[in-house]
């Protein structure tokens, strides 16, 4: 009787930490990076969205990469060597030094931004 007891306890022990584990594995941060959604060239040549993008551009990219910036404080954009959706990755996720946007912008106002920074009227 009193090894069942001990044997039972046991196994409560072990459901115990297989939940708690379990748990965890459900709340532990997963740094998946974000989806990028579809960007027709439509949508990038729009000049409504690349007005809308340059707005947040002068705000708040201009001065870690715009031509005032101090340098070395953020590299020097080279759009003809980018993707849309390299750009959009950045602005959403950041990386290393960079800040992320995901938080601040909609989804709306970074495809603005890709525009804009993948327009031909670009510059820093
Ligand atoms: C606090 C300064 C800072 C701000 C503000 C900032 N960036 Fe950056 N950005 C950086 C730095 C630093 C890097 C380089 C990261 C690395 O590769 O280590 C970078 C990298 C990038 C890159 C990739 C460049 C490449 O060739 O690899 C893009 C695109 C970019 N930023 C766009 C933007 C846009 C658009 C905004 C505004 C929404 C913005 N950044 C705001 C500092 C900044």
């Amino acid at each position: 009787m009193k090894h069942c007891l001990f044997k039972s306890l046991m196994i409560g022990v072990c459901l115990a930490a297989a939940w708690s584990f379990a748990g965890a594995q459900q709340t532990a941060p997963v740094p998946t990076p974000s989806e990028v959604p579809e960007m027709s060239d439509t949508y990038l040549n729009d000049s409504a969205n690349i007005e809308a993008g340059k707005e947040i551009w002068q705000q708040q990219c201009r001065h870690c990469h715009g031509a005032s910036a101090y340098p070395g404080k953020a590299p020097k954009l080279k759009p003809t060597r980018y993707k849309p959706d390299f750009v959009y990755k950045r602005v959403t996720d950041g990386f290393r030094k960079m800040p992320g946007w995901k938080n601040i912008y909609t989804e709306e106002q970074r495809k603005q931004i890709v525009a804009w920074v993948m327009s031909e009227s670009f510059s820093p």
